[in-house]
């Protein structure tokens, strides 16, 4: 055990955790330079086209140093706000972390929340000062921030660029040196932490542990000890580029298990696994519940694919165990599932995984946060579906979700920052000066009001210059209504908004202006009617129109016309025919795009 190391990689989005990772693992040849790909832990297709990781990584390598063997387990993660959960997931199957520092921007947002993580499960810290290459590094001024940041001394600091190649000796060497062996008894009952599982589609249901005490052999029997479920360990192994089987993988390890398990359901991330025969006295102490942020409504666009769909999301949830889902029902889209996010990145990458990985075609409802309604007789009910609110008569009071959000900049756009959290409904908390032109903002806000497109006009107003980390501090008051959306007289649940009562009449305007840019023209008139409660509050029209493509085509070149007709068709694809109006799936996002 002495000489395995487990580490992670925490950093602030696009500091270069994947680039340095690339380099570890060709410095440590562990992947030969012709098998090399850019970003290769990010093994994804949505991840490489995005340039981001969504999901940890864990790959095991083999490092020489100083005539020693020594087995390094490195455990990739995600930068951004929304996956933060799989970065406290990672961190707590090690015993160190590299934190990387990108020269060029000094420390942000999510430096210092994943920073606090490692902290928390006492992790050895190693700061790197990356992309040193950089003609823009301010290698002095960062290396300050860091060490303000640490209370480390200047030359614990590695200087790096994963582009590069510079350092990775160093902090290789680092890693040996500075981060502990795990501790642990192998002898012991066996006690190992589930920290990720995937579905792959020739073996099954795959789980990645750590190995805190004893060890988990090939054919051993073993059980889950949150779900009681047993199994034979058909395959263990460990993960190489690929999954290499080994007769056992023991304590402080990192490995894998495949066992037969039959259903997503049976796997729960933070479990642990045990031998059946001599269980352990010991339970890893798991994770947080994963606390979604954004709700939303996932519908199949054909409503026969409904049980389709379920069985989709069920893979899908293994691979990703911060998704939440129940089944709900929608007077326009009929059966689908209620799913929780961790925001609206999260909630696009479901979607697009649903679609490409499981080939669903699905219709995301307009997103919602959980508001807390207390009910006159007395009793409190969760609501994150404008569907879900009962009756104003019934209703005592609303409270809404509230973040603490944390947002570093440069000094110079403090006045817009602020001016747009008060027009987010904010309260300005606290104001500290990082160095002569940073500034650390903090803020009470609703999650409502910044789960949505908060982050975008951000970076907009500080030209990029401005990060933001945000968690829930609690629930307060607050005058919610309900928006409904009434397409020809009808009301369309599945568009209707929970909105603050003094934004309603704005919103209510500007929505119906969207919407009527967003429903196709068809062969009857639409009204578009905005109301709260009986009163109409907005309306627009979408005038009929025939839209015969065909027109356009003279004589009778058929193939054209076919591909015409192919065309439309497509465009077709991820609409919802509610009563007679066609509904497009921007149309359920309108809301978010309100400028
Ligand atoms: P997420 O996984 O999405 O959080 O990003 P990341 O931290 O893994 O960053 P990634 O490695 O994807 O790098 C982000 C960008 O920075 C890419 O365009 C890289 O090419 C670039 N980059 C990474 N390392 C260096 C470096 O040392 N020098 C320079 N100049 N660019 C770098």
């Amino acid at each position: 055990m002495e000489n395995i190391r487990n580490f992670c990689i925490i950093a602030h989005i696009d500091h270069g955790k994947s680039t340095l990772a690339d380099r570890l693992l060709e410095f440590t040849q562990t992947v030969q330079k012709r098998d090399m790909q850019a970003q290769l832990l990010d093994d994804m297709d949505l991840e490489r086209e995005r340039g981001i990781t969504i999901k940890s990584h864990a790959i095991q390598m083999d490092y020489l140093y100083q005539g020693k063997k020594y087995v390094l387990n490195l455990i990739d993660t995600p930068g951004h706000v929304d996956f933060s959960y799989e970065v406290s997931r990672s961190i707590a199957a090690c015993e160190g972390a590299l934190l990387i520092v990108d020269a060029a921007q000094g420390i942000e947002a999510q430096t210092i929340s994943n920073l606090y993580l490692a902290l928390g499960q006492d992790l050895e810290i190693i700061p790197v000062l990356n992309k040193i290459d950089l003609p823009g590094a301010m290698i002095e001024e960062v290396s300050d921030q860091i060490i303000d940041l640490l209370g480390c001394k200047p030359d614990e600091i590695i200087h790096a660029s994963g582009k590069e190649g510079i350092g990775i000796s160093d902090i290789l060497a680092a890693i040996v040196e500075r981060i502990p062996s795990p501790e642990g008894n192998p002898e012991a009952e066996l006690q190992a932490l589930i920290f990720d599982s995937s579905f792959n589609s020739f073996r099954g249901i795959e789980v990645i542990f750590r190995v805190f005490n004893g060890r988990i052999r090939k054919g051993d029997k073993v059980k889950f000890v949150a779900t009681g479920k047993q199994y034979e360990a058909d395959e263990v192994g460990v993960l190489r580029l690929d999954k290499e089987p080994r007769e056992f993988i023991g304590a402080g390890d990192v490995g894998y298990i495949i066992s037969g398990i039959k259903e997503a359901k049976e796997v729960k991330v933070g479990d642990t696994i045990t031998h059946v025969a001599r269980p352990t006295p010991l339970i890893v102490k798991g994770f947080e519940d994963v606390k979604p942020m954004v709700f939303a409504g996932i519908y199949p666009v054909e409503t026969s694919e409904f049980e389709e769909l379920r069985a989709s999301m069920e893979k899908l949830q293994l691979n990703d165990a911060s998704l939440v889902w129940e089944p709900e029902t929608s007077a326009a889209l009929g059966f689908g599932f209620r799913c929780g996010f961790l925001g609206m990145l999260h909630m696009e990458i479901v979607q697009e995984r649903l679609e490409r990985e499981f080939d669903m075609t699905v219709i995301t409802t307009v997103p919602s946060v959980q508001f807390h309604c207390y009910l006159t007789r007395g009793e409190m009910i969760k609501i994150s579906a404008p569907s879900e609110m009962p009756d104003p008569s019934l209703i005592d009071h609303i409270e809404e979700p509230f973040i603490k959000a944390q947002i570093i900049s440069k000094s110079e756009y403090v006045g817009s920052i602020i001016a747009l959290c008060m027009d987010k409904r904010g309260i300005i908390k606290n104001q500290i000066y990082l160095t002569s032109d940073r500034v650390e903002l903090s803020f009470d806000l609703p999650l409502s009001e910044i789960v949505f497109d908060f982050f975008d006009k951000l970076k907009t107003i500080s030209r990029g210059y401005a990060s933001l980390d945000y968690e829930l501090i609690g629930f307060r008051e607050s005058n919610m209504v309900k928006l409904d959306i009434m397409l020809n007289g009808e009301k369309v649940d599945a568009l209707s908004a929970i909105v603050h009562r003094d934004k309603a009449y704005d919103w209510g305007k500007r929505l119906c202006e969207k919407l009527r840019e967003l429903l196709p023209r068809q062969m009857f008139e639409i009204a578009i009617q905005a109301a709260i409660g009986q009163k109409i509050i907005a309306r627009e029209t979408v005038k009929a129109m025939r839209k015969n493509v065909l027109a356009k085509c003279y004589g009778g070149d058929i193939s054209r016309k076919r591909k015409l007709l192919e065309k439309q068709k497509k465009g077709k694809k991820r609409m919802r025919q509610v009563g007679n109006v066609e509904i497009p799936q921007e149309a359920f996002m309108a809301v978010l795009k309100l400028e």
